[in-house]
């Protein structure tokens, strides 16, 4: 057997992309599944390869001295009271995102994790894609020299084909188009300028489409980012377009620019008149079976062998994030404010 046992909390769709993603790192499987739906063990160990019990009570599961990390993929509306629920079982935290969907809820996860000793990692996997981990190695080797400006953009129609739609049209679990996808590209700038946040503008609209009618908030924003010592990003969340999925990244610094796969380097004397092109898988895809949930869950048991928090996508670093989202939310239901960081304190 490997070293930690897991149970998923919530068995949707993000939760079949975990279970088989844990499993395929060298550390961990999934040994339990809490569902509020009445499951068959035999039909859900079957589909999955391996042993899994399956609970309807969350607290007989999380009272198993057997399991050492729970992965809540439920509802956001869910998450902070049963991630609460988990540090305070004294067990390991897997947390989809958004962390929750509102800032006190998210602190209060970070909080009940830390007072219990437990280690988290959110689900922002986009940070150990292949396309990603590339443009960091980029943007470390010095070829774009240091950035001043950064556009990461998330364009990813969310209507009634896809599955979360049921659920995610309502201001309660959805949230904003910045907590509901856009997350991701907001975080990923955010991981790119490795620069704190001072402050931020945002406005808002939406598609005029009856295909997203349902929708309780507005699904298109963009957001202004205020960096301390003067450098600039913009993202915009985009889940009302109609065309195919896109993770716009276009990075501009001293030494060069990069523009999803492609960049120039005066560094590398490239010639300015035409782009180079780099080898790499892109993000060009909503399905969570593409997304890289092993490399991520792998990172995390590493960490956790040396009880040390996880590169990238710890509690603590996620956090920051989010403190960046509710203040870009904020800003937009305010239409536009320049919202300090500090106001969010
Ligand atoms: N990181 C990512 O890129 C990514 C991608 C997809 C989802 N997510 C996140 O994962 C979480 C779950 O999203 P999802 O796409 O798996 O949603 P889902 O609708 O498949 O599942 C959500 C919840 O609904 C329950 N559920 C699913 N089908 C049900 C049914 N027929 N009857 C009753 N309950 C049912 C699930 O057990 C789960 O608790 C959310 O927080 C979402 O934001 C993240």
């Amino acid at each position: 057997m490997k070293k930690y046992n897991v149970g998923i909390i919530g068995y949707g769709w993000a939760a079949g992309a975990h279970i088989d993603a844990i499993n395929a790192t060298d550390k961990a499987q999934v040994t339990a599944v809490y569902s509020s739906r009445t499951l068959d063990e035999a039909e859900v160990s079957r589909k999955h390869g391996s042993k899994i019990r399956v609970f309807t009570d969350l607290d007989a599961m999380l009272a198993d001295p057997d399991i050492q990390v729970i992965d809540i993929s439920s509802y956001p509306s869910q998450h902070s009271a049963q991630a609460i629920a988990v540090a305070n079982a004294g067990k390991h935290l897997i947390l989809e995102k958004p962390m929750a969907n509102t800032l006190q809820e998210c602190r209060d996860i970070v909080a009940a994790a830390e007072k219990n000793g437990v280690k988290g990692c959110v689900c922002f996997e986009c940070r150990f894609s292949n396309q990603f981990t590339v443009t960091n190695s980029v943007i470390q080797e010095g070829l774009l020299g240091d950035l001043h400006y950064a556009e990461v953009d998330y364009y990813h129609g969310i209507g009634p084909w896809y599955g979360q739609f049921r659920w995610n049209t309502g201001k309660k679990d959805g949230g904003s188009a910045l907590l509901t996808a856009g997350c991701h590209a907001l975080d990923s700038l955010l991981m790119f300028m490795g620069t704190e946040v001072e402050a931020v503008s945002s406005v808002s609209t939406k598609s005029r489409s009856d295909i997203f009618a349902p929708y309780e908030y507005d699904t298109t924003s963009v957001t202004l980012l205020h960096f301390k010592g003067g450098k600039v990003g913009k993202c915009a969340s985009v889940v009302d377009c109609l065309q195919p999925y896109y993770f716009h990244t276009h990075l501009v610094g001293s030494h060069g620019s990069l523009l999803d796969d492609k960049f120039h380097s005066n560094k590398l004397h490239t010639d300015k008149k035409g782009w180079s092109k780099l080898s790499m898988k892109m993000l060009d895809s909503g399905d969570v079976s593409d997304h890289p949930y092993t490399n991520q869950f792998q990172a995390f048991f590493d960490a956790l062998d040396e009880n040390k928090d996880m590169p990238l996508t710890s509690l603590r670093e996620s956090l920051k994030s989010f403190e960046v989202i509710f203040a870009a939310d904020k800003s937009a239901e305010e239409g536009g404010r320049l919202v300090k960081l500090s106001e969010m304190k």
